[in-house]
C-alpha cells in the first residue's frame, strides 16, 4: 500500500507527502531551507563552543535535521544525535531517497542509518529509535537543542502537549533550546506556563517559527504576554 507522495518543494529539494497524517514532512518554502535556518543555524549559532553538542531531533522521519547538522557540524565539535521514529518502513526506505546534491558527501552515513539506524565515528553518533518518542525522551539527559518537528498538532497532538513539554524540560540542559516551526497559540503557551523565555528566528529567509529557552538569548523577543491580554492561555493536554 502506497503510504507517501513524493513532493517537490520552492527550494527545489524533496520531501514527501504522508497520507496518514495528511501532512508533508516539511514546509513548501523549500525541505532543506526549512531544515537549516528552523533548526540547524540556531544549533551552529548557539552552541558552536561547546566540545560535543547533544541534539534529540523529533522526529526522525527522512533525517533531513540530523543529516544538515551532520553537513554543518561545528568545526572540531562532536555530536551526538538522539531521534525517536514510529515508522520503521520509511528509514528502510531512506538509502533511496532523492536527497539533495549536497548530501552527496554522506551517503556513507545515510546508508548505515537506513540500514542500522545507528551510525558513528570520532565525531558523530547518531541513534534512531523506533519507538513512541514520548517514552524514548524518559531515557535521555543532558540534552542542548531538541529540534521539535513534529507533524501539526492537529494531527499529532501528542507530541505538543503541556505534559510532552515538560518532560522535555526535564532533559534540557541550563542553556538548553527548542526550535519549531510552530507559533500555534497553545504550543507557545505550554512553553510559557512551564517557564520557557519566548523568541523567534533571525532569518527572513523562512517563515519565522518558536525557539524556547531556559536561559537569555540573543534572538528576537515574542512579546507574549501582550498576546495573553487577548486570548486566553490555552494548552493541548493528554487525553
Ligand atoms: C514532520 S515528520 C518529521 C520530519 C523530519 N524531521 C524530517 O527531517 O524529515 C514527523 C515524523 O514523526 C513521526 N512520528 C509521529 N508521531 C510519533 C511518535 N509519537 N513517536 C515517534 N515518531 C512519531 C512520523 O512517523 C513522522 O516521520
Amino acid at each position: 500500500m502506497t503510504k507517501w507522495e513524493e513532493v517537490k518543494t520552492k527550494d527545489n529539494t524533496y520531501t514527501l507527502k504522508s497520507l496518514k497524517y495528511n501532512e508533508c514532512y516539511h514546509s513548501s518554502e523549500g525541505a532543506l531551507k526549512e531544515t537549516y535556518y528552523k533548526h540547524v543555524s540556531v544549533m551552529e549559532d548557539l552552541f558552536k563552543n561547546k566540545d560535543e553538542i547533544r541534539i534529540l531531533d523529533i522526529c526522525f522521519g527522512l533525517g533531513y535535521n540530523t543529516f544538515v547538522s551532520i553537513l554543518n557540524r561545528p568545526k572540531n565539535k562532536k555530536l551526538k544525535i538522539f531521534s525517536p521514529e514510529l515508522d520503521l518502513e520509511l528509514i528502510k526506505s531512506l538509502k533511496d531517497f532523492k536527497y539533495p546534491k549536497e548530501f552527496e558527501n554522506i551517503k556513507n552515513i545515510i546508508k548505515k542509518i537506513s540500514k542500522d539506524l545507528y551510525y558513528k565515528d570520532d565525531y558523530i553518533e547518531v541513534e534512531v529509535a523506533n519507538m513512541d518518542a514520548r517514552e524514548y525522551i524518559k531515557n535521555l539527559k543532558n540534552i542542548d537543542i531538541v529540534y521539535q518537528d513534529a507533524f501539526s498538532p492537529k494531527v499529532n497532538k501528542e507530541l505538543w502537549t503541556i505534559e510532552y513539554f515538560r518532560d522535555i524540560k526535564n532533559i534540557l540542559n541550563e542553556d538548553g533550546v527548542i526550535t519549531t516551526y510552530s507559533v500555534a497559540t497553545p504550543v507557545r503557551c505550554a512553553l510559557y506556563k512551564l517557564g520557557f523565555r519566548l523568541y523567534t528566528h533571525k532569518s527572513d529567509l523562512i517563515r519565522k517559527g518558536t525557539i524556547a529557552t531556559l536561559k537569555e538569548i540573543d534572538y528576537p523577543k515574542v512579546n507574549f504576554e501582550e498576546k495573553l491580554k487577548r486570548v486566553k492561555c490555552r494548552v493541548f493536554k493528554d487525553s
